[in-house]
Formats: C-alpha cells, structure tokens, sequence
C-alpha cells in the first residue's frame, strides 16, 4: 500500500502523455503509439485519469462511454510500482465518473492470460461475460467482462 497523503489523481492531459512519453513501452507496458493515445486524451467521448505519487506518474487508465455504456480503453501502473494498489485506486475512480454519467455498465477486454489485470476487475466484481477467440494478435482469447452499475 502506499502513503494516500503523497497520491493526486487528475485528469490525464496530452502534457502527462508527454511527460512519459520518452519511456512510455518500457516503464508502463504501454500498448498504443503515442499518436493513438493522443488522439484518445482528446476524444470528446473519453475520460482519463492520472495518478501523481510524488509528483511522479504512476499509473494512468480511462473509460470512452457510447451512450450508456462505458468502455474500459487501458489501465496502466508503471512497472516498478505495481502491487501498491494505485490500478485499483484509478480503476475506482474510473467506476465513479462512469456513475456519474448514468451508465449502465462497464466493460472490457482483457488477455485470459494476464492474471493481475483479472484479478484487478474482479475485485470490483466485473463478470466474465464472453470470449472472443485469438483475438490479441491471433493467438491469445480475450476474455469479455461487464460491471452492471
Ligand atoms: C494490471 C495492472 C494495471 C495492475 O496494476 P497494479 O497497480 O499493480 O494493481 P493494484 O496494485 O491496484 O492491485 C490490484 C489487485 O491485483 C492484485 N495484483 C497485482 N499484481 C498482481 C499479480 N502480478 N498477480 C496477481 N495479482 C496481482 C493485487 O494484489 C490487488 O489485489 P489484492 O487487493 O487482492 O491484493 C498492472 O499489472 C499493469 O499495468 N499491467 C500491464 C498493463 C495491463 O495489462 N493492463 C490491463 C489491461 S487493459
């Protein structure tokens, strides 16, 4: 766990983006090109947050919400970071914006192999709803969960 007193999160803008930029793949995993990400931050339909510890940025997540449905986009603690539980901090905060918006759900994706992000979304009671066969880069299933709200 970590000292919530050194923690701020705040809306993610393009000048976080480019904060990390520089180091983006190998401190955070990160799986979109930074031109994919910018044009995320900006989508009028987006929100993104970003967890300050320190100042530094430690994570980062954002939903896209189509009508009453919020889609969980990415969630992303910096390698050396994790296990502190800053994704569950954002993932929470992420839930409460969808609320505020008078979602119905939220979903997502994820690799049936990536067991931390798993257990992160079931901590938070999503459901595994579906599997969509070899759907990262043709061999790995992604596994469909929802949140009813
Ligand atoms: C998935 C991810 C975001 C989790 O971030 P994190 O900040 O380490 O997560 P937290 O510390 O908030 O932990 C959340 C829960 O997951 C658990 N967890 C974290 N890492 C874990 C691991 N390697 N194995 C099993 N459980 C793990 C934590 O123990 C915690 O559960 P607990 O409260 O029962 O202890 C992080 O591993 C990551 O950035 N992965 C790469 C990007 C990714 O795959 N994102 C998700 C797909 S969009």
């Amino acid at each position: 766990m970590f000292d919530i007193t050194k923690m701020v999160i705040h809306t993610m803008h393009v000048s976080d983006l480019d904060e990390i930029r520089e180091n983006l793949t190998e401190n955070f995993d990160n799986f979109w090109s930074y031109e994919i990400f910018k044009e995320e931050l900006v989508n009028n339909n987006s929100s993104y947050l970003v967890a300050r510890y320190n100042d530094e940025i430690v994570c980062y997540g954002g939903i896209k919400i189509v009508l009453d449905v919020a889609d969980v986009m990415n969630i992303v603690t910096k390698k050396d970071k994790r296990n502190m539980g800053f994704a569950k901090f954002i993932l929470n905060e992420l839930i409460n914006i969808a609320k505020e918006e008078r979602c119905n759900s939220i979903t997502l994706e994820v690799n049936e192999n990536n067991k931390p992000a798993i257990h992160l979304y079931e901590q938070f009671d999503f459901k595994q709803v579906g599997l969509r066969k070899n759907y990262y880069d043709g061999i790995d299933n992604a596994i469909l969960m929802t949140l009813k709200l």
